[in-house]
């Protein structure tokens, strides 16, 4: 199913002269068009803040630590290809599934909490293999000057959860050497630890996304691609 997307998808912006336009309850025909504009977005003269993304800050709390993110950068998003829909132009709800088969992430990390004597500080990656990201979102259709129209995502919720084991190493930094407690706790404790952070990190990269695809559909006239 994904390799024949993958194989699809590719041909649906390169094909040339006359354009096959989906039927808007063509769902097939609309998820191959989803998987060609998502790639369309990673394309290099594009230069969007989506892969890698860079965000400055984040935080999440694990038990009664307290973990800050610095400087993440994160790579991979590029592998990702939608993988299920759901859309409905009446009611303006466009929800779809990506799976991502690798991210990346690293950047510096400060610890605290009541059991850290000292903060510990280092640098940290993490390593995702698959995973699912889900979101709904709401969108509106605009009219352009030239009287066509464009999508235009407007709000959006998201839920994201691995399908395999994430690989979690904080090493400290004084010797680059991994922490033995933090060691244990991201083997032992990988999945609880993604839990508590992979809502904000999913939150900002859907929003960063949805930036990227916003100004990206405004190149592409729905009329261009929908029997509307
Ligand atoms: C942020 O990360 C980049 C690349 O890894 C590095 O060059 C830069 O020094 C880092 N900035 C800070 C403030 O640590
Ligand atoms: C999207 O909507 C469906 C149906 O209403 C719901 O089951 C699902 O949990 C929602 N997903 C997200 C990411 O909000
Ligand atoms: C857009 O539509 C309006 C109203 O139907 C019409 O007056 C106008 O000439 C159209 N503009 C273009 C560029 O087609």
């Amino acid at each position: 199913m994904l390799t024949t997307l993958l194989l699809l998808s590719c041909a649906f912006f390169s094909a040339s002269g006359e354009k096959e336009k989906c039927k808007v309850t063509d769902k097939q025909c609309i998820l191959l068009l989803s998987n060609s504009v998502f790639e369309k977005v990673f394309e290099a003269d594009n230069n969007q803040n989506v892969d890698p993304m860079y965000i400055e800050f984040m935080e999440g709390n694990f038990l009664d630590l307290k973990i800050k993110f610095r400087n993440i950068s994160m790579t991979g998003y590029n592998t990702c290809k939608v993988f299920d829909l759901y859309w409905d132009i009446e009611q303006f709800l466009f929800n779809f599934e990506l799976y991502c088969s690798r991210i990346s992430i690293n950047g510096q990390y400060e610890i605290s909490g009541p059991a850290v004597t000292t903060e510990e500080k280092g640098k940290y990656t993490i390593n995702t293999k698959s995973y699912k990201l889900m979101t709904n979102t709401t969108f509106e259709l605009v009219q352009t000057v030239g009287n066509k129209t464009v999508f235009h995502v407007k709000n959006f919720n998201a839920k994201v959860s691995p399908l395999e084991k994430v690989a979690l190493h904080f090493t400290n930094l004084y010797n680059g050497q991994e922490i033995p407690s933090a060691k244990f706790l991201t083997q032992e404790h990988w999945r609880n630890i993604i839990y508590t952070l992979q809502d904000n990190f999913a939150t900002i990269c859907f929003r960063n996304l949805f930036l990227a695809l916003n100004k990206l559909f405004t190149t592409l006239p729905l009329e261009e691609y929908l029997e509307l």
